[in-house]
């Protein structure tokens, strides 16, 4: 049985190490690993394929950037030869990036089974690019791997029929799992290197937060406010250094400090020992509800909506006021306790394998 995987931008390999993992010990399942080149910068692919332990891609598509047409329509064009070149028994794609559409798209249309991992997640807001890419990926898809009893509520609604429904639990948590001891370790290191103690950590990167320069230059000047009470680290996403650099807002002081994207390790010794996390990332929402760190989500909604009602998060829009006033109450110790959703549990990808082997 010859499968493949498509990955193309940061959050898609913490979620595909775990399935390759699970699946290496099935003796009859040959595995391809194929990048589109989504993302390409060094700290934002290649550090993560040697600290998740997974294998050089198979094939690189080499899309690189583009707007959101071109760079689906090339890696159509190119995901499509390789379909037509090999005799594919199923593709397991991730998340709700281009990457993940774009692929699912090919696979229908040549009538490959195609598996979608974290599926059933919606924001309800279709000015996301990633909605759109959620809608469409379940819609076509014939596996549907969901990680919360939400995405099976979601997908039902849509008419999905529940037989290619399988509720596995959250293939992301299964890497924080199963790399937080190593992450740990390194917090000696890491903290030395930052110089940090107490501190807050951001990121940011959805266009509906970065892309208008107002909306940008208000929420960075929320984060210098907070940065007065609790010092705060920013590792900067490069959509997002673009942007700061073209609206010319002077930042870097000595309390509020932009640094490179950090590999996985660090990034999660950070969130660990963080005293909040600000960000607009959905893995990280889910990293925080697992690890009981509280978390101020600056989206007015969110396709997680578990990590509220059970987890750590809170979701603060673009209402900075409130964001200030939730980072003052978590600073004075005022913390949302949060609960672990169920199969959240380091097993995600082996229940996938176990459902995948069985075809
Ligand atoms: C993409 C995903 C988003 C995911 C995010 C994580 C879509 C629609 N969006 O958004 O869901 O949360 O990745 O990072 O698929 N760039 C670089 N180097 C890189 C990658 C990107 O410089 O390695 C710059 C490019 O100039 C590009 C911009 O960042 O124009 C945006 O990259 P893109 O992959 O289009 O979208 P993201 O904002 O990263």
């Amino acid at each position: 049985m010859l499968i493949i995987h498509v990955v193309g931008a940061r959050p898609n390999f913490m979620k595909v190490a775990p399935v390759m993992r699970a699946l290496a010990s099935a003796p009859h399942i040959k595995q391809v690993l194929v990048h589109t080149g989504q993302h390409y910068d060094q700290n934002m692919s290649e550090v993560f394929f040697r600290e998740l332990n997974l294998r050089e891609p198979d094939i690189n598509l080499e899309v690189g950037s583009a707007s959101h047409a071109v760079q689906t329509a090339k890696i159509m064009m190119r995901f499509e030869r390789i379909l037509t070149d090999n005799k594919v028994d199923l593709v397991l794609v991730y998340g709700d990036i281009n990457s993940t559409v774009a692929s699912t798209l090919v696979c229908s249309k040549l009538q490959i089974k195609v598996g979608h991992v974290e599926a059933g997640l919606r924001s309800f807001d279709r000015t996301m690019p990633e909605e759109i890419n959620r809608l469409v990926t379940d819609q076509i898809s014939d596996l549907l791997f969901t990680p919360s009893d939400d995405g099976n509520q979601n997908l039902a609604r849509e008419g999905i029929d529940e037989s290619k429904i399988f509720l596995v639990g959250n293939v992301m948590i299964d890497t924080v799992v199963n790399l937080l001891p190593k992450a740990e370790a390194r917090w000696t290191e890491v903290s030395r290197r930052l110089g940090l103690s107490t501190f807050g950590l951001v990121t940011l990167h959805r266009p509906s937060n970065v892309d208008n320069p107002v909306v940008l230059k208000k929420i960075l000047a929320s984060i210098d406010r907070i940065a007065a009470r609790v010092p705060i680290i920013f590792p900067i996403h490069p959509r997002t250094r673009k942007k700061v650099k073209e609206i010319g807002i002077a930042l870097n002081r000595r309390n509020f400090r932009l640094i490179e994207p950090l590999g996985y390790l660090d990034f999660l010794a950070l969130q660990q020992k963080a005293a909040l996390v600000i960000t607009d990332s959905g893995g990280i929402q889910e990293e925080t509800t697992y690890l009981g760190i509280p978390c101020l989500t600056v989206r007015e909604n969110t396709e997680r909506p578990i990590t509220v009602s059970l987890g750590t998060n809170t979701l603060i829009g673009q209402d900075m006021d409130l964001l200030e006033r939730e980072a003052d109450r978590i600073i004075n110790g005022g913390i949302k306790e949060g609960k672990i959703p169920q199969y959240w549990d380091g097993r995600a990808g082996q229940r996938i394998a176990d459902i995948v082997t069985s075809l």
